[in-house]
């Protein structure tokens, strides 16, 4: 339990601290930057993109706090391929938030351990459970996702493409959570799902 503990520390610290390293390479990587794109809006998209970060860092805690308390290995190999996935995510919109001259937020560490805690007792009570709100996550993710699509100048391709390729991507693990047996879950913790997204989402916008 010590070593999982520690090496579960040092997950975290690299997440957090030193900038993570992909296993693909960006969708956007073919696609020239726009010349045409405002300091204005570069600079909102930048903001865009901070949030979308620092949902991708929720994302690594919610993962690996649900990774921490499951036994079921079937869920294990699903959880660890999307936390795979999702760690490209992070790096993707990383070096898009340097590219537009941007910052990362300065409440990661709490949102990430937050968000470890939160999977953690979701994996704790029950499997179907834990999967349900895997699921709501993602769909919640996906619809965030979708207004910023709308929001975003359409001249600015590699900041939409990355989004694209990641609301794709967690429709398909929205998709597997619910291949794997997740259960709904009760409208009032959707609902209190809903106004915690709403709150880092406003807050890491501006910090
Ligand atoms: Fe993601
Ligand atoms: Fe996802």
């Amino acid at each position: 339990m010590i070593d999982k503990l520690i090496s579960e520390i040092d997950k975290s610290l690299k997440i957090l601290s030193a900038s993570p390293v992909g296993n693909r390479a960006r969708p956007d990587l073919n696609i020239p930057d726009s010349k045409m794109l405002p300091e204005a809006d570069k600079h909102l998209h930048a903001k865009f993109m901070r949030v979308n970060h620092t949902g991708e860092v929720c994302a690594q805690g919610l993962y690996r706090g649900q990774l921490f308390f499951n036994k079921n290995p079937n869920i294990k190999s699903e959880l660890e391929k999307a936390a795979r996935e999702e760690i490209d995510h992070l790096v993707w919109c990383e070096e898009r938030i340097n590219e537009l001259g941007g910052k990362t937020s300065l409440l990661n560490p709490l949102f990430y351990f937050g968000s470890f805690v939160v999977g953690s007792m979701a994996s704790i009570v029950d499997d179907k459970y834990n999967l349900g709100f895997l699921s709501e996550t993602e769909k919640q993710v996906s619809a965030h996702l979708e207004s910023h699509l709308n929001e975003i100048n359409q001249e600015d391709k590699k900041t939409l493409t990355i989004i694209e390729t990641m609301k794709k991507e967690e429709e398909l693990h929205q998709a597997s959570a619910i291949n794997l047996g997740a259960k709904k879950l009760p409208k009032i913790i959707q609902t209190i799902m809903k106004k915690t997204a709403k709150l880092m989402t406003t807050s890491t916008f501006h910090i």
